[in-house]
């Protein structure tokens, strides 16, 4: 007790209050690299103050690792988490499209009737591995994209579809990206034609 009364307690917290400011003020007038790397110097001497006068290593260490540690541990946690969806769903992703299909070749048929069978390649490249082959959307049992073998997501117009193939859709499930970047208007009609006929009413 008299020892921790020997420790200018009230001082030390002016103190980082005054180096807070500081830091606020110089973050304020300038983002000089220069600048960050003092405000980060002033944040360590600050962490040293805490450390050394208000955290009582001596007594709490077990506390502090525990609290620390725990809290180191959530982003093990985090990525843990959603690893096995990513590498589920990017790792099968052979053709994932990186690269726009060769679009240039396919401008000329823009106004070409949406062919089904042209579409199937497009499905398997660029949807089945969310949408599964069955068309279910499900993965292990839990659902990664939409169902088109529901009877009911099917039920919207070829226009509402192909809005959402063009430009992504958010729903329940999650979220599907655009593909407009990566598809031709006539490849997008396409994998509809497919999609309706492999998976509609
Ligand atoms: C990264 C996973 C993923 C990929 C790849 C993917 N989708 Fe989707 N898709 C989803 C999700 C999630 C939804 C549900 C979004 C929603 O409920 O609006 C969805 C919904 C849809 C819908 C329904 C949209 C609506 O308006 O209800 C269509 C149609 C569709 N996708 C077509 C495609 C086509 C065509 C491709 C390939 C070119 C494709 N998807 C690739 C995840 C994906």
């Amino acid at each position: 007790m008299s020892a921790d009364h020997a420790i200018p307690y009230v001082k030390i917290w002016g103190v980082l209050l005054a180096a807070l400011f500081i830091s606020l003020i110089i973050g304020a007038i300038t983002t000089h690299p220069a600048a960050i790397a003092l405000i980060f110097a002033i944040a360590v001497a600050k962490a040293a103050l805490v450390v050394t006068y208000f955290m009582h290593m001596k007594f709490e260490a077990r506390w502090i690792l525990l609290t620390m540690g725990g809290t180191a541990l959530i982003p093990v946690i985090f990525w843990l988490g959603v690893a096995p969806d990513v590498v589920l769903v990017f790792g099968e992703m052979d053709e994932y499209p990186r690269v726009p299909v060769a679009m240039a070749a396919d401008a000329a048929s823009a106004d070409a009737a949406p062919d089904p069978d042209k579409g199937k390649g497009i499905y398997e490249g660029y949807c089945k591995a969310c949408h599964q082959a069955d068309g279910t959307g499900q993965i292990a049992g839990s659902a990664m994209a939409a169902d088109f073998t529901d009877g009911v997501r099917l039920q919207k117009t070829d226009a509402e579809l192909l809005e959402s193939i063009s430009n992504g859709s958010t729903g329940d499930i999650g979220v599907m990206p655009g593909w407009a970047a990566s598809l031709s208007e006539a490849q997008r009609r396409h994998v509809l034609a497919f999609i309706r006929q492999e998976f509609g009413p």
